[in-house]
């Protein structure tokens, strides 16, 4: 298939934009490149552009004449978009209007959308389906919230089809090595605690040990960022196959708490860095863990890297290969 991919050039779209090519499919990605790497571009042609440049965006489309488009490009920082809704609101929601004003006027009609657990807010039962009430606690969930309903009613106006894939939360590395995060900023749980064995932080953080679970910390279901890419390129194969718009969760149905990440990130890396305990951070549910079972039954998904040290071990590979280059 001919795919155009934006955010292509981020942590999670390279990841699958090398899955996809490796699955054979021909790439088209658009990224501007703030947060993402022309490096990290394995497969295909990067054009480096903006959601909100509708007229390029146009033409990219118009010329490349995709079958489907994979939607990554967003801001993805619970904390920040307590702190900054306008944000997340212009380019998570407009511009994905624009994305698919753009498709609809080209004729494209399959998209898979890059959604979150953070959709859910604090949901009343775990494993949490995807029927259960969409209540999100902070902007950045919201925003991904009001993508999905847009293209919801889109589907039923015209002919259009979706998958939206609501991620839980994804780390770990390509264990090729050739991949992994590259933020300039880093925030999420595991990379930083790896950047602290390094030494790049003084101390890790444990925002919040008084919620309501068995150790008082945030309990996480991680999914290693190759098999949520597994994820994407079998959503591609059910889109074109059934042409049924879905909604799918994506995680392993098990959780771990910060301080269990902790610990493992320790006998992982063998460095007992500094850990302080603080008090919570804005907008964060107490526990997330997916039901995956209707990704599992509908596109026979079946992950190969359920192993939070697994996962840890190819981070901490991609940090060690981090240092000393340029990234
Ligand atoms: N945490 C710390 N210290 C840190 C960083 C994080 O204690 O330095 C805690 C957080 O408070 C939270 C947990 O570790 O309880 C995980 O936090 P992350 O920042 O790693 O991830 P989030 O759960 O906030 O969010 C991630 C993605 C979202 C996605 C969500 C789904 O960034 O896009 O997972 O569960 F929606």
């Amino acid at each position: 298939m001919k795919i155009v991919v934006t955010g292509g050039a981020g942590y999670i779209g390279s990841h699958v934009v090398k899955a996809l090519g490796k699955a054979g499919h021909d790439l088209l990605v658009y990224d501007n490149l703030s947060t993402g790497h022309s490096w990290a571009v394995l497969s295909g042609e990067l054009v480096r552009g903006d959601l909100a440049d509708k007229i390029l965006l146009n033409d990219v489309m118009g010329n490349f004449r995709p079958d489907a488009v994979i939607h990554f490009a967003a801001f993805i920082q619970v904390e920040e978009s307590v702190r900054e809704p306008l944000k997340y609101y212009r380019n998570n929601v407009s511009n994905t209007l624009n994305l698919l004003e753009v498709m609809v006027h080209n004729g494209v009609r399959n998209i898979i959308y890059s959604s979150t657990a953070a959709v859910y807010g604090t949901p009343e039962k775990i494993p949490v389906t995807e029927t259960a009430p969409l209540e999100p606690l902070n902007p950045y969930g919201a925003s991904k919230v009001m993508g999905e309903k847009i293209m919801a009613h889109l589907s039923e106006a015209a002919d259009f089809r979706y998958v939206a894939l609501r991620y839980f939360n994804v780390a770990g590395a390509d264990h090729e090595g050739e991949l992994g995060q590259a933020y300039r900023e880093a925030t999420h749980l595991i990379t930083r605690a790896l950047k602290t064995a390094h030494g790049e932080f003084d101390r890790l953080s444990i925002f919040g040990t008084d919620y309501p679970t068995p150790d008082g910390t945030c309990i996480r279901d991680y999914i290693h960022v190759e098999d949520l890419a597994q994820a994407h390129v079998l959503a591609l194969h059910y889109l074109e196959k059934t042409g049924h718009s879905e909604v799918m969760n994506c995680g392993y149905g098990h959780g771990y708490s910060v301080r269990e990440v902790v610990e493992a990130a320790k006998k992982v890396t063998g460095i007992d860095f500094p850990v302080e305990e603080t008090c919570r951070r804005a907008g964060d549910s107490p526990a997330l863990i997916a039901d995956s079972g209707k990704l599992r039954s509908l596109t026979g998904w079946a992950p190969r890297h359920d192993d939070l040290e697994f996962i840890i071990r190819t981070a901490w590979e991609w940090e060690q290969k981090l240092r000393g280059s340029e990234i």
